[in-house]
């Protein structure tokens, strides 16, 4: 056993970058992957969570306490996976076990009998033939738990959430009870599912004349063009497949949608073209008729803004359902506009036909008789917090119910499986049922087609229902597509789980601050709690739970369900915030998430027995995220004593294209603090600070780390030093908080995590600008302006974590998301500018960061920022043109500037004054910015600055005016070096592929040598 005084592995080191490297390629495995059971919100990567299992369990060689036993039982054991025997010595030992870790981390290598062995054999080693009990109680998608399975452990998970939990019975304890056999059985009863539900529902899709069996129908919402009358077909793309192939550098395949509008008979017609391919140009085709929210007539020049359109589609319900007479004539509602059918080469479409339409007509007669048996449960129209929408979105549309979200076809196609699946006596129900649910995802009306790849984007690509002008309806059953090739995915994943877990797990729905074990109970307590605001768990889960409680027993589905909640998933004891839903009358709020985190973490601490370790997982983008988790842990009694940043997302990612996103989530490794620490003394936590956190800064940057996620990965040591004492407090005895305003000056009303942010902003401009400018606060000598010091520091948090250790920026495009056109449009409400170019950060960030630093934002919206909403806009630079250059533009500079050759050049136009003049714009507090007050420091330079004198050079490069710009840049060296420096500073700060980064580097290139 391991005593209480030895440190485990995960309190001194970490393979960061392997198994970050592990976790990122893990998103994109498809094949047995247990995510592939069933969708479930911010699941953690496996390989993240057997490494950081394996190192919580593993106590440190190098500790004086720990046991020879465990050393030399480890060295034998990685003996048969690695042919070189390690080497002699402790460091050694400690450094062959993190590289086991590391490999282990590797998704091919986690089904391998050696791995599993030797994986285990350690755990044994270190804890005895008792095995271990590992508990998680928010444990979702179950990665935490099918880990401890994996490693020889117990374990115990336990989810609020009914659908998260059916679906941890069956990957915890329904395969691992089974065996191989549910693999078996699964395939078998999805088989007869299949074939009972093809021949209710094959009628309601028939096959072409030719034989040829469709597979997807692609439809777009109307509206009646309030000008002429004319039918208005919402279409946001009216590409079809456009096929591009990266390494030729060609399109393979583009097929488009006419649709054009007859002016006096106003119908609109519809046509499929083929375009010829290969080819490096996209060929000219009719424009989207919906975009930003505001349609375009076909028929006449009228346009229907965003709010006519909602209303419009409010009177319809949401649009979704075509309305049709007897003879298969369409009279309104949804249009189809195209049908896919699988051919020789690929897919192929064609205009749809009466038959169609008579087919759906059928379906929906059918369905009409059904209604009483068919999901009619309420959507909340509030949005859950400024961060996530929850299913609001939909009811901007007026999709008021979920039995809206379906098409009535789709609903019947629904039910018919569900009733069959009711009905089927196997120890396979509980995943048959998920294969339903999971179809449901699949089988809505907000469910796009992705034309580079020509396949769906299931609902919850954006982890919200989001209005989708036009939809695609997948043909449910039909050959081995959709629901077979469901069932087949399930099927691989029970074999993969049955092949490396051959013990089961326990599962409870349970509230996370209710204790459900003995204390003293569990080796290790690692949980992955909802991340503040960010997933509206409960909300989005009601999709697959109408159906699920249509299959399954309710009461055993769910021990919570209830009136309150509509007999949904319960959300009122869910740790989010969520305005949605109410706790005492009161909207769920950041105080009800950590009181109710607190009350989780006291639960894990009393739970973990005196030698044990815990672990929380964490991801957000505010400080406010992380100050209310902080301070729940705090709260709880736990020290922070190491803390893990882990890249677990492709950068490819929906949410990635222009808003810094997290790649990173962070592992706070936690022992229970001693009833007896100490008071810290303030003075001594300061002076600790700055180092532990540059050399933490350095650490994590070698490991590829950067930007934001390198700023919420410092929160680690910062913590170990802060969390170790019952509190901290100045010399006259006043406590500093974990949090605090962060405007004040005293160190007790400012609280602690505003030094933080500080010194990291300061570490931060030091290594990017240098040591004047982190001095800067008040503007010291020497150092640049503060417009330059913002946007360095903007830049810097920018830049995003590679899962490959690669510094790559989060304004990177990929063809993936090319025509991800899913916008804010639906909202009202929506948090970024959406359709207006330039690097995002959240407000809150930039905020924490600058005050500290000297750096007033107020002084530069408008100028070099724009503040809307919460967002921070970085102005790209030819947004600052005319500011720059005033009306007469490039030309009008560069005659200036040539005709000053040789004299000096003070960039005093007079359009600059003109613009300083410009009325103040205002933020999104409403405060007027601009000039300062006589009282406020003066920090604004008149004329230019060393920035603007850089953008002026970047533009005069984008216009090509090669003279002025060698002109100018001859000036500017003899002037001094802070142009030089701050263009070659934010040169390596843009991201790669902006356009600021080309103009940059063309415009370094044309430096006087
Ligand atoms: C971040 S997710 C966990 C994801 C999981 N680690 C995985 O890999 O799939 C957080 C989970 O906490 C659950 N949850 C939220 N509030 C809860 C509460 N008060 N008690 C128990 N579970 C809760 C949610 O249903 C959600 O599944």
């Amino acid at each position: 056993m391991i005593p209480k005084s030895c440190k485990r592995l995960a309190e001194v080191d970490f393979p960061i970058a392997v198994v970050s490297a592990h976790s990122a390629r893990e998103k994109s495995i498809r094949h047995g992957h247990p995510s592939t059971l069933h969708l479930w919100w911010a699941r953690r990567p496996l390989a993240a969570c057997r490494a950081m299992l394996l190192a919580l369990l593993l106590p440190d060689p190098c500790d004086a306490n720990c046991p020879a036993e465990f050393k030399e039982a480890a060295r034998g054991l990685l003996g048969r996976v690695y042919r070189q025997a390690t080497e002699a010595g402790d460091k050694a030992l400690r450094h062959s076990l993190l590289r086991f870790i590391g490999d282990f981390a590797n998704w091919d290598n986690s089904a391998k009998p050696a791995y599993l062995e030797v994986g285990r054999g350690l755990v044994k080693a270190a804890h005895g033939a008792e095995p271990p009990l590992v508990v998680d109680p928010f444990a979702g998608g179950g990665s935490i738990p099918l880990e401890a399975l994996r490693l020889g452990c117990d374990a115990f998970a336990s989810d609020l959430n009914p659908v998260a939990c059916l679906i941890l019975k069956v990957m915890l304890e329904d395969i691992p009870r089974h065996g191989p056999e549910l693999a078996d059985e699964l395939r078998k009863v999805g088989a007869e599912i299949k074939k009972q539900a093809e021949k209710e529902l094959s009628q309601y899709y028939p096959p072409d004349p030719d034989g040829a069996r469709p597979i997807a129908y692609l439809w777009a919402r109307t509206v009646l063009c309030e000008r002429c009358g004319a039918e208005i077909p919402l279409l946001r793309t009216t590409w079809l497949a456009k096929r591009h192939n990266k390494i030729k550098k060609r399109y393979t395949k583009l097929i488009s949608l006419g649709v054009r509008g007859n002016t006096k008979t106003k119908a609109v017609t519809l046509s499929i073209d083929r375009h010829d391919v290969p080819t490096a140009t996209l060929p000219e085709i009719p424009s989207p008729t919906i975009a930003n929210g505001i349609a375009t007539c076909r028929c006449c020049p009228g346009v229907l803004s965003a709010a006519r359109v909602r209303s419009q589609l409010i009177r319809q319900k949401g649009g979704a359902d075509v309305v049709i007479d007897e003879s298969g004539n369409r009279i309104s509602g949804a249009r189809l506009m195209a049908v896919a059918h699988r051919a020789a080469d690929g897919l192929a479409y064609r205009l749809p036909t009466r038959r169609d339409y008579l087919a759906v007509r059928s379906a929906q007669s059918r369905t009409t008789a059904l209604s009483d048996q068919l999901p009619f449960e309420s959507l909340s129209p509030l949005r859950p917090s400024p961060n996530s929408r929850g299913v609001s979105g939909a009811t901007r549309i007026g999709i008021t119910d979920f039995g809206r979200v379906f098409t009535m076809r789709q609903k019947l196609a629904l039910h018919v499986l569900s009733t069959i699946a009711r009905d089927v006596e196997s120890a396979a129900k509980r995943a048959v049922s998920l294969a339903v649910s999971k179809l449901a995802e699949r089988s809505t009306c907000f469910v796009t087609w992705i034309n580079s790849t020509e396949a769906p984007r299931g609902t919850f690509a954006r982890q919200a229902l989001t209005i989708a002008w036009d939809f695609i309806e997948l043909v449910p059953i039909v050959g081995d597509e959709e629901f077979s090739e469901l069932i087949d995915a399930m099927v691989e994943v029970a074999a993969q789980i049955a092949s490396c877990c051959p013990r089961g797990g326990q599962v409870e729905q349970a509230v996370a601050n209710e204790p459900q074990l003995p204390k003293e109970s569990a080796q290790v307590w690692f949980t992955d709690p909802p991340y503040y605001d960010s997933v509206p768990y409960a909300d989005l889960s009601d999709l697959f739970y109408v159906w699920l409680k249509r299959i399954l027993q309710p009461r055993s589905l769910n021990r919570f369900a209830d009136e309150s909640d509509g007999w949904l998933t319960p959300k009122t004891p869910e740790s989010t915030w969520d305005e949605a839903h109410r706790v005492d009358g009161k909207p769920k709020d950041r105080q009800f998430f950590e009181r109710s985190l607190a009350g989780a973490f006291a639960v894990g601490r009393a739970t973990l027995v005196d030698s044990g370790i815990g672990c929380v997982v964490f991801a957000h983008k505010s400080t406010e995220g992380w100050e209310a988790l902080l301070s729940g842990i705090l709260e709880a009694g736990w020290v922070i004593v190491a803390s893990w940043p882990v890249a677990t997302e492709r950068t490819a990612r929906l949410n990635a294209k222009q808003a810094a996103a997290l790649a990173t989530s962070v592992h706070l490794v936690c022992r229970p603090r001693p009833e007896d620490a100490g008071v810290g003394d303030w003075s001594d936590v300061l002076r600790e600070l700055p180092n532990r956190i540059g050399d933490w800064m350095e650490r994590l940057s070698a490991e590829g780390v950067r930007g934001a996620d390198l700023v919420f990965a410092c929160i680690g040591p910062a913590m170990e030093i802060y969390s170790r004492y019952s509190k901290v407090e100045d010399a006259e005895g006043r406590e500093i908080p974990l949090g605090g305003d962060p405007e004040a000056s005293e160190p007790h009303k400012r609280g602690f995590l505003a030094y933080v942010w500080e010194i990291v902003g300061r570490t931060a401009l030091q290594q990017v600008l240098g040591t004047a400018e982190a001095r800067a606060r008040n503007g010291a000598a020497g150092a640049l302006e503060e417009d330059a010091r913002l946007t360095a520091l903007f830049l810097w948090t920018h830049q995003s974590t590679s899962s490959n250790g690669a510094s790559n920026g989060a304004a990177v495009e990929s063809a993936e998301d090319e025509d991800a056109e899913a916008t804010d449009e639906d909202d009202d409400e929506a948090p970024s500018g959406t359709g207006r170019k330039g690097l995002t950060l959240i407000y809150d960030v930039v905020r924490r960061f600058s005050q500290p630093l000297g750096i007033h934002l107020d002084t530069w919206n408008g100028r070099i920022i724009e503040t809307r909403k919460g967002i921070v806009r970085l102005l790209p630079v030819k947004e600052r043109a005319e500011r720059l250059l005033g009306e007469d533009g490039a030309s009008g500079v560069a005659d200036v500037i040539e005709r000053s050759r040789g004299g000096p050049m003070n960039y005093q136009f007079g359009f600059m004054n003109k613009a300083e003049e410009r009325p103040a714009k205002t933020n999104g507090k409403g405060r007027k910015r601009g000039k300062s007050t006589p009282d406020e420091a003066p920090t604004v330079a008149p004329g230019t600055t060393t920035l603007d004198r850089v953008h002026i050079a970047m533009l005069l490069q984008a216009s090509g005016k090669a003279n002025a710009l060698r002109a100018m840049l001859k000036a500017e060296q003899e002037r001094g070096p802070d142009f030089l420096r701050l263009a070659n500073a934010l040169s390596a700060l843009y991201p790669r592929d902006s356009e600021e980064k080309r103009l940059l580097d063309a415009m370094l290139l044309a430096v006087p040598r």
